[in-house]
């Protein structure tokens, strides 16, 4: 029996909702395919925060380091600054552990009545490919005479040729096993240098990628198609601040962030990859018990991929679908009257053989 180390950030909010269904999956799919998930819940987040003054101890990226992987819930409450909480924890863990290819499936399930009413899942079905280490989320920058009316921020992008090539070639790689389309999202017109640089390095990397066909769209642009003509896209890429609001938006196409899922992954595998939906800590319906559970069940699902148990990724998928396309087990966010557990349990039933 194959065992994983599995470590769990359920977070704030309705991460401590949705992850105990996730963790559910996993335990049923175990039991299916053979192989057990020995769990290790570390409390950090904003309560911790409250609590201790930051929100996970200083040896907590070492505590994580020797784990198959990580699941994480969200983190963000209303008493924290939301750039407090988001440079203590996901963003140090993405940098750290160089998790530099971040993964979004957008698609849309059968069963779900999409903002795009007249398509169909054949329409929407989405690889994002995120830039997760640098890029406008490098934290370079300052502020000087903070506070008065003088006052400047700086905020500076940094975009290496190294980190720009290699996740370019993931999603080349990726794009390979699908159908063979790549847009790389840039915004090479006004950014004269960052995405100039972008835009070249992609022309190098593709010589490499003679059978992958390559679009170029500036961002403002991609949002437009991605909502008019969303059956053009297969694999895209863009940098870390791109994509990061193009996948909600490629959220809201999928019918609810409550849906939309990712996998922050080292593809060298040098460091445990990290897993978590996309959503945040939602404290408009913390605590009510029905917060959707299925983009951490998705998430979770990628987790089984990346550790090689691919029947097993593939049958918590098509679970989830099953209980999408049946109707019965639905949160509100997908016009549904059932709880968080409900769906958890529905999903998990659906796994078993
Ligand atoms: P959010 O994703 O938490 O919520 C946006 C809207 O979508 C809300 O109306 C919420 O009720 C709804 N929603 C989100 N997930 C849902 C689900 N699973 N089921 C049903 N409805 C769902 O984003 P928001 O409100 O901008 O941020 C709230 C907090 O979360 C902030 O502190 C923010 O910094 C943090 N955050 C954390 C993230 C992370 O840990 N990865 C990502 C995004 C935000
Ligand atoms: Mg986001």
């Amino acid at each position: 029996m194959r065992r994983y180390r599995l470590a769990v950030i359920p977070g704030d909010g309705i991460g401590r909702e949705v992850i105990p269904e996730g963790l559910k999956v996993l335990a049923a799919a175990g039991k299916r395919f053979g192989f057990t998930m020995e769990t290790t819940e570390f409390p950090w987040g904003c309560s911790y925060y409250l609590e201790h003054g930051e929100m996970m101890p200083a040896d907590g990226l070492g505590r994580l380091h020797d784990y198959d992987a990580i699941y994480l819930g969200a983190v963000g409450d209303p008493r924290v600054p939301d750039h407090v909480s988001l440079w203590g924890l996901l963003l140090p863990v993405r940098k750290r552990f160089d998790l530099y290819a971040n993964v979004r499936p957008i698609r849309l399930l059968e069963g779900v009545t999409s903002p795009l009413r007249d398509r169909g899942p054949e329409d929407l079905d989405i690889l994002f490919v995120r830039e997760n280490t640098e890029g406008e989320y490098s934290g370079v920058g300052g502020r000087l005479h903070a506070g008065t009316t003088h006052e400047v921020a700086l905020q500076t992008s940094v975009f290496t040729r190294r980190a720009t090539e290699r996740v370019l070639r993931f999603a080349f790689d990726l794009a390979r096993t699908r159908r063979r389309r790549l847009t790389h999202v840039t915004k090479s017109n006004a950014l004269q240098y960052t995405s100039v640089m972008w835009d070249e390095v992609v022309e190098v990397v593709a010589r490499d990628y003679p059978d992958v066909h390559v679009t170029r769209l500036h961002v403002d642009a991609a949002a437009y198609q991605m909502v008019l003509h969303p059956e053009g896209f297969d694999v895209m890429v863009g940098s870390n601040l791109f994509a990061d609001i193009l996948t909600d938006l490629g959220a809201a196409l999928q019918g609810s962030l409550g849906l939309a899922a990712s996998a922050n992954l080292d593809p060298t595998r040098r460091h445990p990859s990290m897993f978590e939906p996309v959503h945040g800590s939602a404290p408009d319906i913390a605590g009510r018990g029905i917060a959707n559970p299925l983009a951490a069940i998705w998430s979770a699902s990628l987790m089984l991929d990346h550790l090689g148990q691919k029947d097993a990724a593939a049958a918590v998928f098509d679970a989830l679908q099953r209980v999408v396309r049946r109707g019965e087990d639905l949160t509100p966010d997908l016009g549904g009257r059932r709880t968080t557990r409900d769906v958890g349990d529905a999903v998990a039933e659906a796994v078993r053989p």
